[in-house]
This record gives structure tokens, sequence and C-alpha cells, in this order.
């Protein structure tokens, strides 16, 4: 080996942070993946989507995309011990820059997911009163959100936002400052039992109430002719990426921080699977509850109006605990649900941000968490914690999603196939310490169809993006928070690497992948 090639030191790796036990990475993997998105995102793009139906595309994506996808990002992080700057920066030096689009990602996520998270919050407390009176939907925009004009830039702060967002992002950083096994392992630990606690204690709940079956049958019947529809497909291999929280940082972050055996393949199949198990219980959940809706109203679930994202939960689900017998228990159960939900796929996010920095810098758990905490939680309360709010959130939402999720999975397989071909060395790596083994086909799917069908998401959308914009928002707010929110993106993701590494990430000018003994550096 030449000497200018500089091995990973044992120093750095020993003091890399790791979970304290398997079962600890598991549970935290299950925390991120179950989020925001299964409890208020997947019922309505379901429903969207061909209801029953849309379970055959789901289980399709998620066999042949979500968890392969799943299993890339484990053994690049897991191989290479890093955050995804530092994971990809070792797979090959000049790919770095993709690493950082993904940690771009996680925090454009994070700042607006915090404000979710700090709804839900006022909200669990509301449904004790029923705060929200006889008008739900005008509570929610006029007094809660106070978003008078849907498109307008403004730092007045709505303190009934505000406050509950600093206090989510308090918590945060503390448990990010903990680091790995005392904050993000000891979180999940607590957060995901009372989650499945409360959660199931809600659906059944839900399942009493009359016209429950009608919702269900909704939710079960399938529209058989939505399966021809290639947006339905599209909208299946969105909600997996979302939902496993793959593709774009988080998994290889955590990954980075497992000890040298560690069952991968299995553990990612058991979250997964957990993950689809928890996301159609809470599409049972809400589809009983819209049955019930749909029975008040004596009317059908498909006439129900507002049955997707922030409405569902937000003004649909507020109208319906007013009805309801036990409504403010109900009410509690699930916005408290969708709270502990959040919060362990927000550490998650937070993490892949903190991690970067620690990789790059050479800063401590503490520092990362309180520097960039710091800017999270000012970028976040500037935009969302004031009247901007909604449609910022809505907007960012969508660009971040449909552009810089897809965009950092597709980059990651063009990577690993054409870039620095990595996939045998990588199922080699999957499959010495997994139960589960990843055939040939893994790297087919990699290497072939999942990139092929990522361009197929990505190009439509950026087209349609491109002529249309998006929604009626008017182009000057599109091109702020849409395609102006990407090009700082951009821009940071280029700037990035061209900072030094702290010596502990040992990548020298000459680092060289092939040249380095991966197996020396794992205890
Ligand atoms: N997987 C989590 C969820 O479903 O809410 C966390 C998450 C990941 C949210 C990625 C949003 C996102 F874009």
């Amino acid at each position: 080996m030449s000497e200018m090639v500089s091995k990973p030191a044992a120093s750095d790796q020993t003091s890399r942070q790791s979970w304290g036990t398997q079962y600890g990475f598991l549970i935290a993997a299950i925390g991120s993946a179950i989020g925001l998105g299964n409890i208020w995102r997947f019922p309505g793009v379901a429903y969207q989507n061909g209801g029953g139906a849309f379970i055959v595309p789901y289980l399709i994506a998620l066999l042949a995309i979500g968890l392969p996808m799943l299993m890339l990002d484990y053994a690049i992080g897991h191989k290479f011990r890093g955050s995804p700057p530092l994971a990809l920066a070792r797979v090959n030096r000049r790919t770095e820059a993709v690493g950082w689009w993904q940690v771009g990602v996680c925090f454009f996520i994070v700042v607006y997911y915090a404000a979710i998270i700090a709804w839900a919050l006022r909200y669990t407390v509301f449904s004790f009163t029923r705060a929200w009176g006889n008008d739900p939907a005008g509570f929610f925009s006029d007094k809660f959100l106070q978003a008078q004009d849907t498109t307008s830039i403004s730092i007045t702060p709505v303190w009934g936002i505000a406050l509950p967002l600093i206090l989510v992002w308090v918590v945060t950083i503390i448990l990010i400052a903990l680091g790995i096994s005392r904050g993000i392992e000891w979180i999940t630990k607590i957060c995901i039992p009372l989650l499945v606690v409360l959660f199931i204690a809600m659906v059944i709940k839900a399942l009493t109430l009359p016209g429950a079956t009608d919702g269900l049958n909704k939710f079960f019947t399938p529209d058989w002719s939505a399966l021809w529809n290639g947006k339905v497909w599209i909208a299946a291999v969105a909600q997996i990426f979302y939902s496993l929280s793959v593709g774009f940082g988080i998994m290889m972050t955590y990954a980075s921080y497992l000890k040298k055996r560690s069952n991968l393949t299995g553990t990612g199949l058991v979250a997964g699977f957990a993950n689809s198990s928890f996301e159609i219980l809470a599409g049972i959940g809400v589809f009983a509850t819209l049955g019930y809706m749909a029975h008040l109203q004596g009317t059908s679930v498909d006439k129900l109006e507002n049955i997707s994202g922030v409405s569902l939960s937000f003004i649909t689900f507020p109208q319906i605990i007013n009805e309801m017998p036990g409504g403010a228990i109900f009410g509690a159960l699930f916005f408290a649900s969708l709270v502990l939900a959040g919060i362990t796929s927000m550490v998650s996010l937070v993490q892949v941000v903190a991690g970067a920095f620690q990789d790059k810098i050479g800063w401590t758990s503490k520092r990362a968490s309180l520097i960039l905490g710091i800017v999270l939680a000012v970028v976040s309360v500037f935009f969302f914690g004031t009247t901007t709010g909604l449609a910022a959130l809505d907007t960012v939402d969508n660009y971040i999603n449909t552009i810089g999720v897809v965009g950092a999975a597709l980059s990651l397989c063009v990577i690993v196939t054409v870039i620095t071909p990595s996939l045998r060395t990588l199922r080699i790596h999957l499959n010495v310490t997994s139960a589960v083994k990843a055939g040939k086909w893994w790297e087919g799917l990699i290497g072939f169809v999942i990139p092929v069908l990522l361009v197929f998401m990505l190009v439509p959308n950026l087209v349609d993006l491109i002529s249309h914009g998006y929604g009626d928002y008017p182009r000057w707010w599109t091109n702020t928070f849409g395609w102006g929110m990407l090009a700082i993106l951009l821009v940071f993701s280029a700037v990035m690497p061209r900072l030094k590494w702290h010596k502990s990430a040992e990548i020298s000018p000459s680092f060289d992948l092939e040249n380095v003994d991966w197996n020396k550096e794992e205890d």
C-alpha cells in the first residue's frame, strides 16, 4: 500500500459513537420510519390512489424499491462508517457533494416537520376542551395559523405556534447532544412502545364507531382500474421513500453507528415491515373514523372533503372529535400519537445534519447539536412560526420530496453503479454479517430497475413544475420556496466539499477506496 494512502485511524473509529445494542438500532430505525408520514400522509395518498387497490403497488414498491434501497443505505453507512458526506467521500472523493445534498434535504425537511409536531402538540391540549369550537376549519387557518394571505412572507410571529416550536427544538437539541445511545436510542425506546399503545387504543375506539365498516370498505375495496394509472405507481413509490426514510441519508447515518457484527438485512426487513404494518394500521384507524363522519353526515366516504395531509389531521379530525362521545380522549390519543411518531423521526433528520458536521469538522455531538440546532431552530421558527407558515410548508414539502429526495436516491444509485462500481462489494458486505442474504437480484434492482423508475418519476415532475409551477401559487412564491430553496441546496452541496476534512476522517488528497483495508478499522 502506498505511503500516501491514508487509512482510517483506529482512534477515529473507536471514538465514533455507537448504538447501545442491536435492538437499540432497530427501534431507532423503526422510530425514524414511523412518523407523521404514516399517520397523516399514507391514508390520504391511499384514498386518492385507488383505495384498496393502492395496497398492491404499495407492497410492490416496498419489496422492489423500499427494502433494497434501505439495504443500500445500510451497506454504505455501515461499511464506510460515516454520515452521508463522509461515507460517500470514502466511496469516491468526487461524490462527497451528493452527501451534502442529502444533508441539505434533511435540513429543509426538518425545519417544517418540526412545525407540524408543534401544531400536534398544541392540538393534543386543545382536544381536551375542543378549543377549536364549532368551526375547526376557520379556527385552524384564521385563529391558529393566522394565515391571512396565503402567499406573503412576514416575520410576525404567531406565538401559539412559535412557542411550542421552540420547545420541540429545545428537546431535540438536548437529545442530539446526549448522543446516539443516550439520546436517540433512549427516547425511541420510550416513545415507540408508547406510540403503539396509544395508537392501538385510538384504532380500537375508531372501530367501534357507527359507520366504521363503511370507511374500512372504502379503504380496502380495490379500484383495480387505478393500477393502469402510472401516477398511482409513482405515488406508491413516493410514499415508500417518504415513509421508510430511505435514499437521503437517514438510514446511512444510523447504520454508521452500528458495531461491526450487526445483522443488517434482518434488521432492515423488520424495520420495513414494522413501518408498513403501522402505516396500514393508521389507514384502518383513519378510515374507520372517516366512515363515522360519513355516517354522521348521512353521506358516503367518497363524498367527504379534506381527507389528505394537513386538512385531514387538523380540520377533519377535530370535526369528528366534536361529534364523538369521548371525543376529547380520542383526540388527545390521536394528536399525542402524532407528536410521539414525529419526534422520533425528527431526531433522525437532525442527526444527519449533526453527524455530517461532526465528521467533517470534528465537532463533538454537543457542539454540533447546539450550533446546528440553533441554526435549524431559527430557520424553522422564522418561516414556520410566523404567518408565512402554511403555504411555505406546502411548497417546500412538494419541491423537496419530488426533486430533492428523488434526486438524492437516483444519485446514490448512479454512484454505486457507474461512478465507482461497488454494488458487488456492498452486497458482500451485507451478506457477511446478515442472516438474510441479498442475492444478485439486489444488484440488478439498484443498478438498473430502481434508477430507471426514479428517472420516470423525476422527469415528468420536473417538466410539470417548470412549465406549470406548483398549485395555484404565484411564480415569485414558487421561485422563492421551491426553486430558490433547491438553488441554496445546490450551492451548499458544491461548497461544502471544498472545506478540508478534520483529521479524524482521514480523507487525504490521495485517499483511495481500493487501498483501504476496511476490515481493519472495525472492532
Ligand atoms: N419517515 C418519516 C415519516 O414518515 O414521517 C420521517 C420523514 C422522512 C418525513 C422523510 C419526511 C420525509 F421527507
